[in-house]
Parts: structure tokens; sequence; C-alpha cells
């Protein structure tokens, strides 16, 4: 099984929950990290390279800071621009069938707040929900996402544990059953 991560955050130096995982992740060998913005500071994506990574694993996790309920906008135009009809979908797009996408993110609300009583009134699996679709568009199955919550909570014990579970959760977690 090999493993893509592709990462977008648009200021991982700065960065306390992304930036650990992709340490943590950079440990593995058998995991490739993408990360969005150092490939493409001026966000002019290549398609074809883009479209060859995935091509060349079998599972690719979108990991990103939760940004107004939804992917940052440079992961949205990764979206738009790689997922092409005739290549992921169409009657000739057959290239992501079968593989395995799931998400991993951060959030500023904590885990209370992402309930239907909560401040946010949406649980995390709803807000990915446009992930799920896509994904199940494309002919792959979606993985259960990673989520740390309450990320300003960010004491070093926290930190490092949730990127062990990270890496954990990516290596061993099965697709959800259609
Ligand atoms: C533009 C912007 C929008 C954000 N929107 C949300 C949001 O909708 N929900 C949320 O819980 N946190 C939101 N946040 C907080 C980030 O998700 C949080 O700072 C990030 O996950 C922390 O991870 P990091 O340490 O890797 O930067 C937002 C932050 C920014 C800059």
């Amino acid at each position: 099984m090999k493993t893509l991560v592709i990462v977008t955050h648009p200021n991982i130096e700065t960065s306390t929950w992304n930036k650990a995982w992709v340490e943590e992740l950079k440990k593995h060998g058998d995991i490739t990290v993408h990360e969005l913005y150092k490939a493409y500071p001026d966000q002019n994506i290549d398609v074809a390279k883009e479209q060859q990574l995935v091509e060349a694993h079998d599972r690719i996790i979108f990991q990103f800071p939760l940004f107004w309920y939804n992917t940052p906008a440079f992961l949205k135009k990764w979206f738009d621009e790689v997922l092409q009809y005739g290549w992921a979908f169409g009657p000739e797009g057959t290239k992501t069938a079968g593989k395995q996408f799931g998400a991993a993110i951060s959030t500023y609300g904590t885990a209370e707040s992402y309930t239907a009583a909560g401040f946010n009134r949406f649980t995390l699996e709803e807000i990915l929900r446009p992930i799920e679709a896509s994904v199940k568009y494309i002919s792959a199955s979606y993985l259960p996402h990673f989520s740390v919550s309450d990320s300003s909570n960010a004491s070093e014990d926290r930190v490092k544990q949730s990127a062990v579970d990270y890496v954990r959760h990516i290596t061993t977690v099965k697709p959800v059953q259609a």
C-alpha cells in the first residue's frame, strides 16, 4: 500500500499541528509527503505531475487546516484542476478507480463544538461530505478522517501524541463501507 499525503497549509512555518504532522510523516520512508504550497508557490498546478503522483499511490490523504468549514482554496483548486473528465471520471476516466482517499484536518473548534448541539452545529463527517462525495464520484473508497480539534490547546505532549496517532491512523484505517 503506497500512501501519498497532500498537505495544503499556506503558512506551514508558523503552523503547530500540520507542521508537526509533516515532520512525523517524513520519518516514514514509505509515505510520500507532497506539500502543495512548496511545490507551487505561485499556485500554478502542474496537472500532469499531480495525476502521475496519484496514479503512483494507492492511498491518498488530504491534510489541511479547516478554513471556513472547508478546505483551503488552493486544495479546492487542486480538486477542480486535477480530477479531470477522462482521467478520474467519465467513460475512460478510470485512473482513480479502486484507490482510497481520506482527509486529515486540524480545527480551532473543540470536538464538542462539532456536534449537532454544539456551537458549529455540524459534525466533521458532515463538513467533509463534499470530499466524501467527490471520492465516490471518482470511483474510489473514502476513508474515515483523522482530526485534531481545539488547536489552540497545543501542549507539547498533545501535539506529539497527535502526530503519532495520525501516522497510525493513515497506515491502518479501512475504507468506510458504502
Ligand atoms: C482563514 C481561516 C479560516 C478558519 N476557519 C476555521 C473554521 O471554519 N473552523 C475551525 O474550527 N477553525 C478555523 N480556523 C482555524 C484553523 O483551522 C486552525 O488555526 C488550524 O487548524 C491550526 O492548525 P495549524 O497549527 O497547523 O496552523 C481558520 C483559520 C483561518 C486562518
